[in-house]
């Protein structure tokens, strides 16, 4: 049996070490494709592959159509927008995710960066801080989660919305539910999206939403860029002097933002879930799926159902 990890941007060695012992342990064969930069080089080691473990690597239907023998797709983190789940399906390929395992990583991050842009992206200026201030978590999944928990060290007033997730949760954790998406927008001056990008959500954080943010609002994205609407966030800079935005996900538009160079910053590049500990526990847990699934016929995390 033959589990290929396939990573452009690789797991830390200590993680892949563990990968490593947990499939072999079960008696199967790892194939390592790092840093390819090639599509070609993903479609030629997948040909024979029955288990794919992938981070935000493109699985599309070229890819999953040259895949002879796959039975089962993981991705190692919480988005699988990268792969084409029609295409899965319809070959009877299993695809999960690791809900949970680096939503630490990220949700560290997302706090970092309202530190970093309270405090004039540590260009020497005087800032504000985070404490007092009401800080919006647009989706309460394991990220929302783990920002609200840190948050709530920083003093910060927390509120949240999440259609799917009970209220009851939210108020266990101290976060305020409020009923509308309209209205998390309208308070918070902080709003940190952890929604993920799908066919409803992509461009779903448009203009008419942004313009409720209160003044000097900040606007925090670990989560994807294509949930913004980028003509909107572009506009909003234009027409609100006040308003910052922060992301982890550089928009298309990058370039023609950092000319607002106080109000605006990007990571060169997705860096939310790079952490040693965030890749042991995302990398492991999909190798551990995939023998759970290989030895007992295990789905739990199965997204594709
Ligand atoms: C996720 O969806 O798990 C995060 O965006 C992390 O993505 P990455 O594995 O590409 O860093």
């Amino acid at each position: 049996m033959k589990i290929l990890v396939a990573t452009e941007k690789p797991f830390a060695k200590i993680a892949v070490d563990g990968i490593r012992k947990v499939v072999e342990d079960a008696g199967y064969q790892l194939v390592l494709l790092e840093k390819y930069t090639d599509k070609n080089q993903l479609l030629s080691a997948v040909a024979d592959a029955d288990a794919l473990i992938v981070r935000s690597d493109k699985a599309d239907a070229q890819v999953i159509e040259s895949a002879k023998n796959l039975k089962i797709i993981v991705r190692a983190g919480a988005g699988y927008d990268n792969i084409d789940l029609p295409a899965a399906t319809a070959k009877g390929i299993v695809v999960m995710n690791t809900p949970g395992q680096n939503s630490n990583a990220v949700a560290e991050l997302a706090i970092g960066m309202m530190i970093f842009m309270a405090r004039g992206q540590f260009k020497g200026i005087s800032g504000t801080e985070l404490k007092g201030k009401k800080l919006g978590i647009h989706a309460y999944g394991y990220v929302g989660k783990a920002v609200a928990t840190i948050a709530k060290g920083f003093g910060m007033d927390i509120y949240a919305f999440d259609p799917f997730i009970s209220n009851d949760i939210m108020i266990n954790d101290q976060v305020k539910p409020v009923a509308s998406v309209e209205e998390l927008y309208k308070i918070s001056d902080y709003l940190s999206l952890h929604i993920p990008a799908n066919e409803k959500t992509k461009k779903s954080i448009h203009y008419e939403l942004l313009s409720l943010l209160p003044k000097g609002a900040t606007l925090v994205n670990t989560a994807r860029k294509e949930v913004i609407c980028e003509e909107s966030l572009k506009k909003m800079f234009e027409t609100r002097e006040d308003f910052k935005y922060v992301s982890d996900v550089a928009p298309d538009c990058h370039n023609e933002l950092l000319k607002y160079e106080h109000r605006y910053y990007s990571t060169p590049k997705k860096q939310g879930a790079e952490t040693a500990e965030a890749n042991i526990n995302a990398g492991i847990a999909a190798a551990k799926q995939i023998v759970a699934f290989f030895k007992h016929g295990d789905k739990t995390f199965q997204v594709n159902k």
